[in-house]
């Protein structure tokens, strides 16, 4: 990280999490930060950055906190690449830079929040995030997706900060009910 842009972004990034401590009063104040960083994004986006990768979405960390209390990722979706569904483990903000993200939204319906087995997932709606959107989430309880690029859809490039270092997260079997934590290491630190 090294361009005024990305770095002043950062900073008011860790001011808003000194003064909020609720996830949903972090992601209301951080999202307009992201908005105006999505004007810049050119400016700070090193080709290294942008790197994708033939076998799965591409995530290259552009961030980290020493304490671990965020994290900055670029991700690159070739068309056909998706997550599996998953949760967070925290709050996160998507900010798309190019091209469009489909997000497929899940509803635990089972009267658990934090159990591991025994989910009961309901499909729910879908969110279509063009360049310049920025979507938000937060656990309470567990914000549960899956985000990816259709076949027949162009290369997306976007933007995830997290509320944590996000090296891993729960993948849910939509069939067995089960979540699982599931290691997500970076395709490239830079
Ligand atoms: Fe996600």
């Amino acid at each position: 990280m090294s361009t005024p842009q990305l770095e002043a972004f950062i900073k008011e990034i860790e001011s808003v999490t000194r003064e909020y401590v609720q996830p949903a009063d972090i992601v209301l104040e951080a999202s307009p930060l992201m908005f105006d960083l999505l004007e810049h994004v050119g400016e700070f986006l090193q080709p290294n950055h942008t790197q994708a990768c033939d076998e799965h979405y591409a995530r290259n960390q552009v961030y980290a906190s020493a304490d671990g209390s965020i994290s900055l990722f670029v991700m690159v979706w070739n068309p056909g690449q998706w997550t599996p569904v998953h949760d967070h483990g925290t709050w996160g903000l998507v900010g798309v830079v190019k091209g469009a993200l489909q997000e497929r939204n899940f509803i635990r319906t089972d009267p658990r929040e934090r159990e591991d087995s025994g989910i009961i997932l309901r499909r729910g709606g879908v969110t279509l995030l063009g360049a310049g959107s920025v979507a938000t989430f937060v656990p309470n309880p567990d914000h549960i997706h899956r985000t990816g690029v259709p076949r027949d859809w162009r290369q997306t490039v976007t933007l995830h900060l997290y509320g944590r270092h996000m090296n891993n997260y729960n993948v849910y079997d939509f069939e067995l009910g089960r979540r699982t934590p599931v290691d997500v290491p970076s395709d490239t630190t830079v």
